[in-house]
């Protein structure tokens, strides 16, 4: 173990589903991230401090970091182990940015550089998803993975995991998050469980569509698929100004968008610089017009993931 280390993490925001891909396809973000401090203690178990004003649990099986870290210590199998973790929370909770998923994954790749690397991404992916659980009732892994990975990611499976890296063009991300509240659960909870053929047909077309403009660094396939017939015109309705947002940046040149993760933050997809500008220009005058208040990023693609360094 490296004893006597204390590291800082910072933890990027992700963007899941990726409009088409509900629960299988996310991407990472340059901002915003958490940050985090973790220290090996010569007292065992894990303490858990938030320097944040989000008044988090701190009881580590009720923290969505703690309920990660709890998952690593108990494979890892030794008594003896102990860590001290600073949580300062910059991704707000509820965003739809990955919030959960940055702490559990931040905590988990911090651990696993003090064991000196003894898992897998793979496994701490696995790890990551218990703070999830925490978080919203269900364990999914399209933030956790791209948090961890960086870039763009596919979740073929989750039981078991089964995880594909995709290349990716470079593309800015405009994000931007009206403050109302989208509790993940109540926004999984008024989904269908039933889908036509038809829709289906649709939404695979898509995903393929998009993993191919992916891979192929092909904007306009990338922006041609980005479409959902499934989730979010269900979703969406919980969301003010969504259809104003998405049909306007599309109109200024953005190649598409949607509804980051459950909501409420709605992403927009650019080629250039001046268009992630632009698109900005528009969220903020959609939402200045119907009174929300809101903060707006224009950012691009992290493709590091979580990052580490010796403090
Ligand atoms: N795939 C999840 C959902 C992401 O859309 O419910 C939640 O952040």
């Amino acid at each position: 173990m490296n004893t006597k280390k204390k590291i800082r993490i910072l933890a990027p925001a992700t963007i899941a589903n990726l409009v088409c891909g509900f629960d299988i396809l996310g991407l990472a973000i340059n901002h915003p991230q958490d940050e985090m401090y973790l220290e090996v203690s010569n007292e065992p178990g894990l303490r858990i401090t938030h320097t944040d004003r989000y008044n988090l649990p701190t009881e580590p099986a009720k923290n969505v970091a703690g309920a990660a870290l709890l998952a690593l210590m108990e494979e890892y199998g030794d008594a003896g182990l102990g860590f001290d973790l600073t949580i300062n929370k910059i991704i707000k909770p509820g965003s739809g940015l990955g919030s959960s998923a940055a702490s559990s994954a931040g905590a988990v790749v911090g651990a696993n550089y003090l064991l000196n690397n003894h898992f897998s991404k793979m496994d701490l992916v696995r790890f990551a998803m218990n703070g999830e659980k925490v978080a919203s009732g269900v364990k999914h892994a399209d933030n956790i993975t791209p948090c961890i990975y960086g870039g763009v990611t596919l979740i073929r499976s989750i039981f078991p995991l089964d995880i594909v890296s995709l290349s990716a063009p470079p593309m800015y991300v405009t994000v931007v998050h009206p403050q109302i509240e989208v509790k993940t659960s109540d926004a999984r909870q008024i989904l269908r469980k039933e889908v036509q053929l038809k829709d289906a047909i649709k939404q695979w077309g898509n995903i393929a569509g998009l993993v191919a403009g992916f891979l192929q660094n092909d904007y306009e396939l990338i922006g041609r698929s980005l479409e959902d017939v499934i989730i979010e015109p269900i979703r969406s309705i919980l969301i003010p100004g969504f259809d104003d947002v998405k049909k306007l940046c599309k109109e200024a040149g953005a190649l598409g968008g949607g509804i980051s993760g459950s909501g409420p933050s709605v992403f927009m997809l650019s080629k250039e610089e001046t268009t992630a500008r632009a698109v900005e220009q528009i969220m903020k005058s959609v939402y200045d017009k119907i009174g929300v208040d809101y903060h707006v990023h224009v950012t691009t693609l992290n493709t590091e993931g979580v990052w580490v360094k010796e403090v």
